[in-house]
């Protein structure tokens, strides 16, 4: 049976409608579910774009009242969580839309998980440790990235420890995701590249994972084609719906590879900065995704090659050498063209920090399906280049 349970794998994905103008199925969505009075979950910026506000009004003409939650910051923090778990209650509601990006929706999952257990949000870390189900989720994300409104993933920030904590568990995949392409148009350049590089790990982690299987390899490798293909494009043209639409479905395959494959060192490190700097998680995994390849590689070479090849090289020409320093290269080139650019050390992390966010990243449940298992001075080495 223990033989049984290493090989086989099983693939988990919520209902998802994929397409320009799907959002607008939020008010059938909610009512399908039984819904009356529904908690939106936002954060002001998508307020502002004006996404918000179209949703409540979809979900009025459908006579299903809008509580809107938007007390949300990027990574999202254990007592945002609560409060939103407080309003859900003393506004008698029933169901739980979210409108953003990953951090809102981890937000509103972590919503769900406290509405139906009663318990705090810290207390489910790590993986299948929540036991009710959370009320039904709705998705409408706003970013080609995160791709949280398709995983078994909930990343929420303690910042009492300045760590963030992973919950990991079926229950929390939305029950269904409008996935609409129109909502990226109001993201601005540099979010637009720090999503799009998340996805673009999240392909990368995905296809080299201990966890990784013949189905979720498709979707990892279709996401890593999808995303080389189209962020530089997307950036110089913003409001170019067809590259828009590319880099959603990009995501969407990356996420769908990652949910069930899971993540590797980067994500562990990068969850590990984040939760000391409090940055952006794609500028934290686009700063260490070269490092940690170099570090992986000898053990998932042929592996490698395959993503570099998703990435359009062609890379038969190369000694082994060559193709591994021609894959961090271009790399290295997207996320420099990208505008994600810069050291550790720009951004206020000190030699004296490594140990610490090693010691916490080792700690993480992504660091488990790491192709190469690595040891706390592995980690600190990686984190000491990229300062
Ligand atoms: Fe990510």
């Amino acid at each position: 049976m223990s033989n049984l349970a290493a090989t086989l794998r099983k693939f988990l994905a919520p209902e998802f409608v994929f397409g320009a103008g799907s959002r607008k199925l939020a008010g059938r969505y909610a009512v399908n579910f039984g819904a009356r009075r529904v908690l939106v979950v936002s954060d002001p910026g998508i307020i502002a774009a004006g996404w918000t506000g179209e949703i409540a009004a979809l979900l009025a003409e459908h006579n299903v009242d809008a509580e809107v939650f938007s007390a949300v910051t990027p990574n999202p923090k254990a007592e945002e969580v609560m409060a939103g778990a407080e309003r859900y209650d003393a506004a008698g509601c029933d169901v739980i839309v979210s409108v953003g990006g990953g951090s809102v929706i981890d937000c509103a999952k972590g919503i769900g998980i406290v509405a139906a257990n009663r318990r705090h949000i810290l207390e489910f870390e790590g993986i299948d440790n929540v036991a009710l189900p959370s009320p039904p989720l709705i998705c409408i994300p706003t970013t080609a990235g995160t791709s949280a409104d398709v995983s078994q993933f909930a990343i929420i920030t303690d910042p009492a420890e300045r760590v963030k904590i992973a919950i990991i568990s079926k229950i929390v995949v939305p029950d269904v995701s409008l996935i609409d392409p129109e909502t990226c148009m109001t993201m601005d350049a540099y979010l637009t590249a720090c999503t799009g590089l998340d996805a673009l790990v999240h392909g990368v982690e995905a296809f080299v994972s201990l966890a990784s299987g013949p189905v979720s390899d498709l979707h990892a490798l279709q996401g890593i084609r999808l995303i080389h293909g189209n962020l530089l494009r997307v950036l110089e043209q913003p409001d170019d719906l067809e590259a828009r639409s590319n880099m959603m479905l990009g995501s969407l395959h990356a996420g769908l590879a990652f949910s069930n494959a899971s993540l590797g060192a980067v994500h562990a490190m990068a969850h590990s900065l984040g939760g000391l700097l409090d940055a952006a998680h794609g500028e934290c995994n686009a700063i260490l995704l070269d490092h940690v390849i170099d570090f992986n590689y000898p053990q998932a070479e042929d592996r490698f090659v395959r993503i570099g090849e998703a990435m359009g090289m062609d890379l038969h020409a190369f000694t082994a050498e060559g193709r591994r320093k021609a894959l961090l290269d271009e790399v290295r080139r997207l996320k420099f063209a990208a505008g994600v650019r810069g050291t550790l050390s720009e951004r206020n992390v000190g030699r004296s920090d490594v140990g610490e966010l090693a010691r916490k990243a080792l700690a993480d449940p992504c660091i488990v399906t790491n192709p190469r298992r690595p040891l706390a001075r592995d980690l600190e080495a990686i984190y000491e280049e990229a300062l």
